[in-house]
């Protein structure tokens, strides 16, 4: 993926730890406005689990000491296609002070190039709006597929 000229300066792409859990809850909280928040005392069991999982990696984008982008990536073996890994990208979001200055193409840089250095045939995800989805064609993904979802009762979503 090409550099973004609006690049803002000074950013740094890093894998999370347990102490970016609440800035990542209020990016989530963009993410998915009428969502019910994640109680703080559910987080810290949560991430422990999704920590442990070898193959998920959480990553956030800091600037000048602050949170403000964070996405996923889950690498899962395959016996597909000859056997091999793929990857999906999950949960991407930038702080609306911080939209269209190339923060989301720069975490979106690191995700696939992690995805490509594992060696993943494919790298997929699913967009939850038509502006998402222009954004993710903008960084070369391609519309293939429809996604299916079915929401638990109580459970909404896009
Ligand atoms: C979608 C989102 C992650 C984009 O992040 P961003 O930091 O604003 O994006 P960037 O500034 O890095 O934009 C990268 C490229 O995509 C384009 N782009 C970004 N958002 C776009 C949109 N909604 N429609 C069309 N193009 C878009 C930019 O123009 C830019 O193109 P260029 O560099 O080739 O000129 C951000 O708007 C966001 O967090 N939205 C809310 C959460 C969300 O929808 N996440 C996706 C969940 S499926």
């Amino acid at each position: 993926m090409k550099a973004s000229p609006e690049q803002l300066p000074s950013t740094t792409v890093r894998e999370a730890n347990a102490g970016d859990v609440p800035a990542i809850l209020a990016l989530y909280q963009q993410l998915v406005p009428d969502a019910e928040a994640t109680p703080p005392e559910e987080a810290c069991g949560l991430w422990t689990l999704i920590d442990s999982d070898p193959g998920r990696t959480v990553l956030v984008v800091e600037h000048a000491g602050r949170v403000i982008a964070t996405g996923e990536i889950h690498i899962r073996a395959a016996l597909t296609r000859g056997g091999g890994h793929h990857a999906t990208l999950d949960n991407v979001v930038v702080d609306q002070a911080y939209r269209g200055r190339g923060i989301g193409r720069q975490l979106m840089g690191d995700l696939v190039h992690r995805a490509e250095a594992a060696g993943c045939f494919r790298t997929q995800l699913s967009a939850d709006s038509e502006s998402a989805g222009h954004f993710y064609e903008r960084l070369g993904f391609r519309h293939l597929a429809r996604t299916y979802k079915i929401y638990a009762p109580g459970h909404r979503g896009a």
